[in-house]
């Protein structure tokens, strides 16, 4: 295995406008609007997932707060810069509506953005997963967004535009995230792995662009499983990467399902323990299983999705609120992976062996 002790998605997280790969629209307007000063208060970043919405709310605020900003790019070195990089500035605070969302969560905010910012020049309020918001948080967060002081920014974040409500997007400047082209998903990863000084076999790298559906994300954690795939030395093979995408995307997730339904222990161990010895990162496995719940709860409301996989006998067997506590629990596991990653082959484990026991 390959000497890694960072995350590559988190390590090659774009830390300027000019790094959003295939977003040039969205960082030029950003950008501007920084230049200009005027800074409004609503933002709604919007698109498929792992296109670069999240580093693209966290460029702005750096941006806005820079204490040494060039041509509307934050500096990343100065004491603002650093803080909200850290993720410890007092004065930007990124919430998850999948728990923060209700009208309680939003009356706490609105208390909060009366007081003065404590050390930026803006407060800036980051609500990912904003479709996951109740109705009356909605509601609520639209009193907030019609008198929010100047100095206070809201950015929200969906993959599902649609589910914001119109009073809303209707107050929010909307940027649009568009898939990532192969032929920009193929140039950043060629950037990584030179930087990284991996080598890959011919073919490697336009299959993992192909098979990331536009999805940066996705592209740079194939890449780090193929990596921790393969011994120090050698270059990334392609028929390996074959392998991985196989495995993971058939049967595995299959299984799994069968096993969770019919509670059978001995299945869902079996399955943790051979993507335990086949090396497969955890994050990236869950991030797929996600996807693959939420192509089940799309084709029960007879919308089309595009999977390699026959899920026609899932969506009979899964009811709706079972396959979104199943998203929902997967995206909390994956936040405590992300801040525990020592500990991710436990937790990974105790969260589907409580599954049987609910
Ligand atoms: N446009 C991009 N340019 C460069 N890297 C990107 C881009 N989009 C995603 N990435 C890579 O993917 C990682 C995750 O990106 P980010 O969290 O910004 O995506 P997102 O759009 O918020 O995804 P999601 O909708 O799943 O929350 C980044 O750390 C980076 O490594
Ligand atoms: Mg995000
Ligand atoms: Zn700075």
């Amino acid at each position: 295995m390959a000497n890694f002790t960072q995350n590559l998605a988190l390590k090659y997280r774009p830390k300027q406008f000019l790094d959003l790969a295939g977003q040039e629209y969205v960082a030029k307007v950003l950008k501007n609007i920084t230049l200009s000063g005027d800074i409004r208060n609503a933002y709604l970043l919007f698109g498929s997932r792992g296109t670069g919405k999240t580093s693209a709310s966290r460029i702005f605020a750096k941006a806005i707060n820079c204490l040494d900003s060039k041509d509307g790019e934050p500096c990343n070195k100065c004491t603002s810069c650093v803080g909200i990089d850290s993720g410890n500035s007092v004065d930007v605070q990124e919430l998850d509506c999948a728990s923060f969302g209700l009208v309680e969560h939003m009356r706490s905010l609105k208390e909060s953005v009366q007081y003065q910012n404590l050390i930026s020049k803006y407060k800036v309020i980051v609500l990912d997963e904003a479709q996951s918001m109740s109705k009356e948080g909605g509601g609520a967060l639209l009193k907030i967004l019609e008198e929010t002081p100047k100095n206070v920014v809201f950015v929200l974040i969906t993959t599902e535009f649609d589910k914001i409500l119109e009073t809303i997007t209707s107050r929010c400047i909307n940027l649009n995230f568009g898939k990532v082209s192969n032929a920009n998903i193929l140039s950043r990863l060629s950037q990584i792995c030179e930087k990284e000084g991996i080598s890959c076999e011919k073919g490697v790298l336009e299959l993992i662009s192909k098979k990331s559906e536009g999805s940066l994300r996705d592209a740079v954690m194939s890449l780090e499983q193929m990596v921790l795939y393969t011994d120090e030395g050698n270059p990334l093979n392609l028929s390996k990467l074959k392998e991985i995408l196989g495995i993971l995307q058939d049967s595995v997730f299959e299984d799994l399902l069968n096993s969770l339904k019919n509670k059978d222990l001995e299945g869902i161990v079996r399955i943790l323990l051979k993507i335990e010895q086949k090396n497969i990162s955890y994050m990236w496995f869950l991030e797929h299983l996600t996807y693959f719940f939420r192509n089940i709860l799309l084709a029960k409301h007879k919308l089309m999705v595009q999977s390699g996989i026959d899920i026609s006998v899932f969506v009979s067997v899964w009811d709706e609120k079972e396959l979104i506590s199943m998203i929902d629990g997967i995206y909390v596991l994956m936040d405590r992976l992300s801040r525990f990653p020592f500990a991710q082959r436990t937790l990974v484990n105790n969260h589907f062996l409580a599954l049987l026991y609910r």
